[in-house]
């Protein structure tokens, strides 16, 4: 991976004054074992997401009102009948372009940005480094002050539409308790989608930003206790946000699954009500 440091330009981990070590890494337990699973996980989970974005089928039912996260929200012309909860304002859309694209880019760009996928992916991808005390690659280390990485401080601009995103969501979710003769109704593919829109505030709740947010620039938290006592909420969440980031891909791609499934016909949604 990386050259022995005689080769090496004196910088970085071959700085004057850092040991000498012409070893790749002297750890001997399976630190790469970590990085590739972060790489396997996050890969797979990207392909599917970029398929199911694409296919433009089976992502609405329309008996029980069930829209998958991937097409949330639908307002092109090219959505299926039903599945626009907020109107269709752009007209129909090349098949290149995603129907959940006015929301994707944004939901790309939190996960991307976000602390702790950086962490992953700064190590399983980007070998910077690859794992404490391996050598990374690169010739130089620029932190995240130039490009491309300077962009990971639009982080925080990007958890205000993820709050917006997650409010579509429960919008979404609150909309599927329906009936298939109308009114009323609850099946299992109800319980799924409260279960991930509630994981994906968690998720967001528990961000980086959203500690800054709450409890941020405040001199004393005795003269703003209510901010503090939400920001010691979100405090207690965040020591949790890598699971929920891990959880939250996971039921996502289950929502999606599930919903397809019950959209293409080849399971019937398990009703308890209507
Ligand atoms: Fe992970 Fe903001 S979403 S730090």
């Amino acid at each position: 991976m990386s050259a022995p440091a005689t080769e090496r330009e004196a910088t970085g981990v071959f700085s004057p004054g850092r040991a000498r070590i012409l070893a790749r890494t002297l750890r001997v337990d399976r630190w790469w074992l970590s990085p590739l699973l972060t790489v396997l996980g996050l890969s797979a989970f990207i392909i599917y997401a970029t398929v199911r974005s694409f296919v433009r089928s089976a992502y609405w039912v329309a008996d029980y009102h069930y829209l998958t996260p991937f097409y949330s929200p639908c307002l092109s012309e090219s959505c299926v009948p039903g599945s626009s909860h907020f109107g269709t304002p752009f007209p129909e859309l090349p098949m290149w372009i995603p129907l959940g694209f006015v929301v994707l880019p944004f939901l790309l760009g939190f996960r991307v940005t976000c602390y702790y996928y950086r962490k992953a992916y700064y190590r399983s991808f980007w070998f910077s480094p690859p794992a404490c005390a391996v050598a990374e690659p690169h010739r130089r280390y620029t932190g995240e002050t130039r490009l491309p990485l300077i962009i990971q401080n639009a982080h925080r601009y990007f958890f205000y539409a993820a709050v917006i995103v997650s409010l579509i969501n429960t919008y979404d979710a609150i909309t599927a308790f329906h009936g298939k003769d109308g009114g009323f109704g609850f099946g299992l593919g109800n319980v799924i989608l409260l279960v991930n829109v509630i994981l994906l505030w968690t998720y967001t709740v528990s961000c980086h930003s959203c500690r800054h947010v709450t409890g941020g620039r405040l001199k004393h938290f005795s003269a703003h206790p209510v901010r503090y006592w939400i920001w010691t909420q979100v405090s207690k969440l965040n020591t949790r946000h890598m699971q929920f980031a891990w959880i939250t891909l996971g039921t996502l791609v289950l929502t999606d699954f599930y919903i397809m499934l019950v959209a293409s016909n080849t399971i019937s949604d398990l009703r308890f009500v209507g």
